[in-house]
């Protein structure tokens, strides 16, 4: 799978950023199964717990356009180093992965990128099938 499209997609909406308070641009992109790939950007509120991530913002999108399964997801932060996605992005981006290797794909920049599987990331989710019992 070719992620370059992904990848230079989360690059481009890290620039839409919107974080006053802590200036620390996030961008992502997800890819859905319709193809279609929604990106996302953090999005700061003068009350803090207001924030949403990038991740969120990009999953959100695409749920709320009718998708429910995340084939892919790119992330880059802004910093020398990679940034994973924090722990609540992790719990939603269990939600809808589609299985437990998904790609998640940590971006430094459009040459500099590294793949995780979504187990990798999140051993053991507590995801819906653990509420079957
Ligand atoms: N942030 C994200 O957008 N995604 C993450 O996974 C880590 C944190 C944002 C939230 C906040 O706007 C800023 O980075 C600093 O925490």
């Amino acid at each position: 799978m070719e992620y370059k499209d992904l990848i230079e997609k989360a690059i481009e909406a890290r620039e839409k950023a919107y974080c006053p308070y802590s200036n620390f641009k996030v961008g992502a992109a997800a890819l859905f199964e319709d193809g279609t790939i929604y990106t996302g950007c953090n999005i700061e509120n003068a009350s803090f717990g207001g924030t949403n991530c990038a991740e969120r913002t990009a999953i959100f999108k695409g749920v709320s356009e009718g998708n429910k399964t995340l084939k892919a997801l790119a992330l880059i932060g802004d910093t020398k180093t990679y940034t994973y996605p924090c722990g609540i992005c992790r719990q939603v981006i269990s939600e809808f992965v589609e299985n437990k290797d998904t790609a998640i794909i940590l971006v430094k920049n459009k040459d500099e990128y590294m793949i995780k599987t979504f187990e990798e990331i999140l051993p053991g989710a507590f995801t819906k099938k653990d509420l079957e019992n």
